[in-house]
């Protein structure tokens, strides 16, 4: 299942017709999104004209990659489905757990002893369950899916927001939360609303210092951080087919920062050349056979303002190197207004690291232009005033990368290899002195670069840029160097210049590797044991969530009525709590902690109904379960907006929370609430969310009719013995209704799998 030819063969044979059948129903020419999104509908769902951005569709993609912190409870969970086997080609990789300090020998080693539990058990269950298992220091997800598993025309979800770099490969690539990829995994529809489609015309080539990298960090700075937000970008024209696969990958990667659903290009030859350097000319030559379809349709390209929604147009050949940051993304400055930007704000402009690699920019042709400038700083006798760090994307370019000689060169210049792995990406990143807060200065090559993301100290001013500039700036020691018009002084007094970058697309003896780190799973998992320790801390297997008794719920306390925002970090914190993803019960400890309560303004801080005592939302919640007594949660508007985080669904479910009852939902958590079987609800006149006082008891007056398109109802009994009868809605289907009467999206498959 690794190297899927015959799934990419059998997507291939009818995409033809597929694509033939949408343009009729559409009835106009077909950006290449479109094809893909079309010739990806799940078979439940009818062909229609989908309007963009406003209907829900459902797909079915081709394959998914988790990694390895949100893995766990997307397997967790899948463990309910009662499947033998994922649906789809399905792939985990350990990258996120792994701590970048001392260098890749030490900090694997130390990673394996801390984490060991967590990984034993991703690979027990990917074992089990019929899913490739990439190890500890295999590499990063997107950088291992795109030399293994992306393919033209494509469609993927994956369990981190940056799996948007197989568009890099010509694919629809998709972040998503743990319970999506659970849907794709157990062969159920995957529902996206109909993107928007973005256009950027890349016209002229890269020359000098300019890298794809410069691409994105200009568009970053026209879009923002918001401008890309459920839209699909599609980059085309001859600038696009002049730059390389990889190079397309990085640009489509950080489509992430400006919240696009996803960016991709149509299938060329630098695609071509990449396949085939990765050891997959099958792939290549199926691609071949069917490329009309692998890019838009040349109409849509000729006039693109009459079917983008927004088109951009960047001009290569006068695009100026950028460095986006600090704290931020978007915050686009050309290398030669830096020092003036610097200035002005106060920014330090010493450099303390340079930082290269990260699922962003860790490709050959990357590591060999960065290590271009690295090598004429040693010929030219100038040190590096900065530390260097490098994190290859993965064990094949590691390999051959050091095969070529290429980390000698960055080691002589004093760099230290980490593990090929996230590390100071994900604040893994034990950096000395971190702690003491100083104000500081680093310059890397990775895609965000928020507050405390590398080694969590929130002065540290993480600028970002292509993997030549970090190393020119890391030399320099300088934020304020421009590499195109200054020079430097070296040991024998000097003033030398750097020539710009040269690099090599693919390595010219071909990609090499000994042990890739990647684990088949078994022909027949059903023997395999899937390893929790009973007495872990980290990990802990699911019980199924009970099913509904069909009565009346009746007697339900309030637990917390919730003032304002409430999104899911609110509900389910991030932060220290990550190492509990995959414990259920040790992280419904965090249960609403950040969710303001209405009637004293205090986070964490609610009434228990039975001793008139205020504690902390779980204990209140615990306490109310150990009695046998149900609770109700009350939101306001866009309850559970933020990340498809399903554990703020499965924890308040876990807890004996019954019912959300809110002004409006944020759709994605809306549908994770009725996955897990709970019920999610909105007032019908929001005005009663003012009727609800701190001692309520709730009962539903007709639950036991629940059915689609038509409102409940709740008596709400107040501490004076008054009483409302308040109307709420609900957007239950028949099937979801069925869900929720197992107890769940999963029980309901696992019954359907017995019978
Ligand atoms: Fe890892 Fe950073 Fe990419 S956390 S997956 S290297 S964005």
């Amino acid at each position: 299942m690794a190297f899927d030819i015959d799934m990419i063969k059998a997507v291939y044979s009818q995409i033809g017709e597929k694509i033939d059948a949408a343009r009729k129903v559409v009835n106009k020419p077909l950006t290449l999104s479109e094809k893909i999104l079309y010739s990806h509908l799940h078979a439940d769902q009818n062909l229609e004209s989908f309007e963009r951005a406003k209907s829900y569709v459902n797909f079915a993609p081709d394959r998914v990659a988790m990694q390895d912190a949100t893995a766990q409870m997307a397997l967790l969970q899948f463990m309910q489905a009662g499947k033998k086997q994922a649906a789809v080609p399905s792939t985990v990789h350990c990258d996120h757990l792994i701590l970048a300090k001392e260098g890749a020998k030490e900090d694997l080693k130390s990673s394996l002893t801390a984490s060991g539990e967590v990984f034993n058990f991703l690979e027990s269950v990917s074992n089990k369950y019929g899913i490739g298992f990439w190890k500890p220091g295999a590499g990063i997800i997107h950088q291992v899916v795109l030399e293994n598993y992306a393919f033209p025309g494509g469609m993927m979800i994956g369990t981190d927001s940056h799996t948007v770099n197989a568009g890099g490969l010509g694919m629809v690539a998709i972040g998503v939360g743990g319970a999506d990829a659970v849907d794709v995994m157990a062969g159920m529809p995957w529902e996206l609303k109909m993107p928007k489609m973005i256009g950027v015309k890349l016209t002229g080539k890269l020359n000098g210092w300019t890298a794809p990298k410069d691409v994105i960090l200009k568009v970053a700075g026209i879009l923002t951080v918001k401008g890309g937000t459920g839209a699909i970008v599609e980059y085309f024209g001859e600038g696009a087919k002049s730059m390389s696969c990889t190079g397309k990958g990085t640009i489509c990667n950080m489509g992430a920062e400006i919240g696009a659903t996803t960016s991709t290009f149509g299938y060329d030859e630098s695609m071509e050349r990449y396949l085939k350097a990765t050891g997959r000319a099958d792939v290549a030559e199926a691609a071949n056979a069917v490329k009309e379809h692998l890019t838009g349709d040349d109409e849509v390209y000729a006039n693109p303002e009459k079917y983008f929604d927004e088109v951009i147009e960047i001009d290569l050949s006068t695009l100026e190197p950028h460095i986006n940051g600090p704290f931020t993304p978007d915050r686009a400055t050309p290398v030669s207004k830096m020092r003036e930007e610097a200035e002005k704000n106060g920014w330090p402009t010493k450099v303390e690291w340079g930082l290269i690699g990260s699922c962003t920019n860790s490709s050959y042709e990357d590591l060999t232009r960065a290590v271009s400038i690295a090598k004429q700083a040693i010929d030219k006798k100038i040190t590096a005033k900065s530390d260097f760090g490098i994190n290859p994307g993965s064990e094949q370019i590691r390999f051959t990368v050091d095969r070529d000689g290429i980390l000698q060169v960055f080691e002589d210049l004093g760099a230290r290899i980490f593990t090929n792995a996230c590390g100071p990406c994900i604040g893994q990143w034990d950096r000395a002195g971190a702690d003491k807060k100083e104000k500081n200065t680093i310059i890397h090559s990775f895609n965000r670069n928020f507050s405390k993301r590398a080694d969590g100290n929130p002065n540290t001013h993480a600028f970002v840029t292509s993997p030549e500039l970090v190393a020119a700036l890391a030399i320099s020691g300088d934020l304020g160097f421009n590499p195109l018009t200054d020079t430097l002084t070296n040991a024998d007094g000097e003033q030398v210049k750097l020539d710009p970058p040269s690099g090599f697309e693919l390595p010219e003896k071909g990609f090499d590797v000994e042990d890739n780190g990647y684990q088949a799973p078994a022909e027949d998992g059903s023997n395999v044991e899937v390893k929790v320790a009973p007495d872990s801390k980290r990990l802990q297997l699911l019980t199924p969530f009970e099913p509904w008794d069909g009565k009346n719920i009746t007697g339900m306390k309030l637990l917390i009525k919730a003032k304002g925002k409430c999104t899911t970090d609110h509900i389910s914190m991030a932060g220290p709590w990550l190492r509990y993803r995959g414990h259920l019960d040790n992280i419904a400890d965090n249960t609403l902690t950040g969710a303001v309560n209405y009637f004293n303004d205090a986070t964490d801080s609610v009434k228990n109904q039975l001793t008139g005592e205020y504690g902390a939302v779980p204990a209140t919640q615990r306490a109310y379960k150990d009695a046998g007594i149900p609770t109700i949660v009350v939101g306001d508007h866009n309850y559970g907006e933020g990340s498809s985080r399903e554990h703020a669904a499965m924890q308040p479910r876990h807890l004996g929370v019954k019912v959300i009852l809110v002004k409006s939902f944020a759709r994605i958590h809306e549908t994770n609430l009725k996955k897990q079987g709970m019920l999610g609800l909105t007032f019908a006149n929001e005005a009663d969310y003012d009727k609800i006082q701190e001692d309520d008891t709730f009962d539903f007056l007709d639950l036991d009719q629940f059915a689609p398109d038509k409102p409940l109802t709740l008596s709400v009994k107040h501490a004076d013995g008054s009483e409302d009868t308040i109307k709420v809605n609900h957007t239950y289907n028949d099937q979801q209704i069925a869900w929720y009467k197992a107890g769940s999206a999963l029980n309901l498959i696992k019954e359907k799998e017995k019978a």
